[in-house]
């Protein structure tokens, strides 16, 4: 069966009070138009259409190479937004699902289940429907003494007794697509609103002697409509939980799931523990074995099986194997660690390589820099990468020794196996196997520190 999708999201969101438009606002790290657009994919839609109106340009920006558009230029209803999208849908075969830019929590098995109906009873038109505590403002489902869908009615349409209803229609639906066309050309704006509605769809259809069914979701949340900020945050609360559960059910531990955030493409492998304060955001991926928190913000970057991250921020790094980042560690992009790789407390790594078993301890700057295996960066040890107008690179080899508070002025290469002595600042080459200080040469006077106190207290 070949199936379409429209994706209605051309309103203008006024009560989110935003610069930032309606369905661009991100849930769980992605904008809530591109939670609906993945649902279909996972559908494997043959077309997508996203209708679009107000700030269409950057939604378009937002989904671009992803999904066709149709422009909506005035907002005269839900129907005449779905009736943008026939030049491009209005000949295709197989079924279309409508769904809104703005109910990111739309699942995959709610719309497999309406597929399946439609298949199984041959209907016309499928909504999913939920049951809700406060129906307030939406649309509520119609049914005769036999439970058969006869309509959907707005509830500024309604009559007293409609209102008392509790079913609501979540404003997504399954159509077959070119009856969904041919019904919308018979829609009216003969309403309390003077809109073209999409709901009428429904009763035409039915009057027209077509099969119409409701499939009623068992999670009422996956209708929500996010219309202003707060029902921003309690979408952002119910999709965090979703993930957090799916990962746990792929064996990952989250110890305080209510504390951990972690964004819908992150990927986690199984055995791995998270701690409370973790933040996984971005195309981070996770191997297995990992312990990952307290307090790990974590961007873009990949981190290798068995490795340790505590208390820090990483943004587009690679952490090989069995590495320990942190206490307070800030890995910025371009920074790959080997395996084993130890990169201690306050230490910053930008742009860097570090080789297999190297360790960068404690109060370091790491930029620019090429490091090989088996080095040790001694405490305060830094690369100076920046003239002012340039950056320059550090080599260091192989199994070299930088003592502590060493500067290395880049452009500078430190030699395999050499050792620089600590305190030194470093500003010319060290072959392999040199040993290189660079500083001045220690003066001690014995039994001078008494001389010196007599003579500055007179
Ligand atoms: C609609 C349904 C209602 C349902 C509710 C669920 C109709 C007539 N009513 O309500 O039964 O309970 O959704 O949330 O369909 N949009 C456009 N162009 C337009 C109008 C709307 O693109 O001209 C988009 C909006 O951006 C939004 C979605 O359609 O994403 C729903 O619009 P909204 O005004 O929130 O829905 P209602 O009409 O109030
Ligand atoms: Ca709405």
């Amino acid at each position: 069966m070949r199936i379409n999708g429209i994706v209605l999201a051309a309103g203008q969101g006024k009560r989110m009070k935003s610069k930032l438009y309606k369905v661009l606002h991100p849930v769980c790290g992605k904008p809530m138009v591109g939670h609906v657009v993945d649902v279909l994919d996972r559908l494997d839609c043959e077309r997508r259409v996203v209708v679009v109106g107000h700030g269409a340009e950057k939604v378009q920006e937002a989904l671009s190479g992803r999904t066709e558009f149709a422009l909506q230029e005035q907002q005269l209803g839900t129907g005449h937004a779905v009736l943008q999208a026939k030049e491009l849908l209005g000949e295709a075969e197989g079924m279309t699902f409508v769904l809104y830019g703005d109910t990111p929590l739309i699942r995959e098995e709610s719309l497999r289940e309406m597929i399946g109906m439609a298949e199984r009873e041959g209907t016309a038109a499928v909504v999913l429907t939920a049951e809700m505590e406060n129906p307030f403002g939406l649309g509520r489902i119609l049914r005769d003494e036999a439970g058969a869908l006869i309509g959907i009615v707005e509830e500024k349409d309604c009559t007293p007794e409609q209102a008392q209803i509790r079913e609501i229609n979540t404003g997504i639906y399954c159509f077959e697509n070119r009856k969904l066309f041919a019904a919308l050309g018979k829609v009216t704006n003969q309403n309390a609103q003077g809109e073209y509605y999409l709901t009428d769809v429904i009763s035409i259809l039915r009057e027209s002697g077509e099969k119409v069914a409701v499939y009623r979701t068992p999670d009422w949340t996956e209708g929500i409509g996010v219309n202003d900020r707060a029902a921003l945050s309690e979408a952002e609360a119910i999709m965090k939980a979703r993930i957090n559960r799916k990962h746990m059910l792929n064996g990952v531990s989250i110890q305080d799931p209510a504390a951990t955030y972690i964004e819908a493409d992150v990927v986690i492998g199984a055995d791995t523990r998270i701690l409370p304060g973790t933040v996984l955001r971005g195309k981070t991926e996770i191997g297995e074995d990992c312990l990952i928190g307290p307090n790990a913000d974590i961007q873009d970057s990949t981190v290798q099986d068995g490795a340790e991250i505590k208390h820090s921020v990483l943004t587009e790094a690679i952490v090989g194997r069995l590495a320990t980042v942190g206490p307070f560690a800030y890995l910025r992009p371009g920074a790959k660690l080997g395996e084993k790789v130890k990169v201690g407390d306050f230490v910053e790594i930008k742009n860097a390589t570090l080789g297999d078993n190297s360790k960068v301890s404690h109060l370091s700057y790491v930029g620019d820099a090429v490091v090989g295996q088996n080095v040790n960066m001694g405490c305060g040890s830094i690369t100076v990468n920046y003239d002012g107008f340039n950056k320059h690179l550090t080599e260091i080899g192989d199994d070299a020794f930088v003592g502590s508070n060493v500067n290395l002025i880049a452009p500078v290469k430190i030699g395999k196996g050499a050792f620089v002595v600590a305190g030194s600042t470093i500003t010319k080459d060290v072959e392999d196997d040199a040993i290189a200080i660079a500083r001045e040469r220690q003066v001690t006077k014995p039994g001078y520190a008494s001389k010196l106190r007599a003579r500055l207290k007179k």
